[in-house]
């Protein structure tokens, strides 16, 4: 690892006041946060809430008005090569070459890595994706939750100390959702750290440690699951909006307000 790479603290990420803004639009409006070693920190915010911008700008692909984004004591505005060598991502929609099977697809983004991946090495991790069936198979022909587990996979290819995953699991079945969970937290046990984004309340709750509630571009409020609900449990928008005991969905609701988000 680069000496300029920081571990010693316990800060993966660390995003400072970021704005990033398209025309008139503060798609993040003034973002703080931190994510630690070895977290699952989730983005929970409605559709237009700034998620994927907020990801964009830690990935290096839109480059923000003003703030700072920090990985591994890196700062985002001068050392993108050596961030982007030690982040893995996965899009929110992501297609692959379409004419290459999984197996070469696998050799190919290994290659882009400088990693040599022999068959040996390829089997071993679509067999840890639990995609050995497919290796022959094109991405067209995968089942969604096949498909996102190919982007974990592929994401994962170089070891990232950060994965950053936008929507990981939008439009899956329960089985795939599991199954992809459980390659998320197989992830962590590894030592990997990720920041998710999702609309889902039970996968913030099944896998976040911690999680943001964003919309328009600016953080609600952070904390864990349980202690999210607990904290805003009085409140009387929650209140209003909980059909009984009050869960990490009236919580989001309730902060984020009832209209429809398109
Ligand atoms: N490339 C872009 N050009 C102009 N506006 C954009 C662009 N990308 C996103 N936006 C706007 O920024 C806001 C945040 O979008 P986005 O980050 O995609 O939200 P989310 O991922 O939470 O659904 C939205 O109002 C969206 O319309
Ligand atoms: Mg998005």
């Amino acid at each position: 690892m680069e000496a300029e790479v920081t571990l010693n603290n316990r800060v993966i990420l660390s995003i400072v006041d970021l704005v990033v803004d398209f025309g008139q639009t503060k798609a993040v409006d003034g973002v703080s946060l931190e994510v630690n070693q070895g977290e699952i920190f989730g983005l929970l915010g409605p559709n237009g809430a700034g998620k994927t911008t907020l990801l964009s700008a830690i990935e290096g692909l839109v480059k923000p008005a003003s703030g700072r984004v920090v990985v591994a004591g890196l700062d985002g505005a001068k050392d993108r090569t050596k961030i982007n060598a030690i982040l893995g991502v996965a899009l929110q929609s992501t297609s692959f070459q379409a004419e290459l099977s999984i197996s070469q697809l696998v050799r190919l983004y290994g290659g882009l890595y400088n990693i040599e991946m022999n068959s040996g090495a390829i089997r071993s991790s679509l067999e840890s994706a639990g995609l050995s069936e497919e290796s022959n198979k094109r991405f067209k022909q995968l089942s969604g939750g096949q498909q996102q587990r190919l982007s974990l996979l592929i994401a994962n290819i170089a070891d990232p100390l950060l994965l950053l995953l936008d929507e990981p699991t939008a439009g899956l079945d329960p089985q795939s959702r599991r199954k992809l969970w459980g390659v998320i937290e197989q992830n962590r046990r590894d030592g990997g750290s990720i920041l998710l984004t999702t609309h889902s309340m039970e996968e913030a709750q099944s896998v976040c440690d911690r999680v943001a509630i964003i919309d328009h571009g600016k953080i609600i409020t952070v904390d864990s699951p349980k202690n999210l609900i607990e904290k805003h449990s009085s409140d009387p928008r929650v209140l209003k909006v909980a059909r009984g005991q009050v869960t990490l969905e009236d919580v989001f609701i309730g902060l984020t307000g009832g209209e429809i988000r398109d």
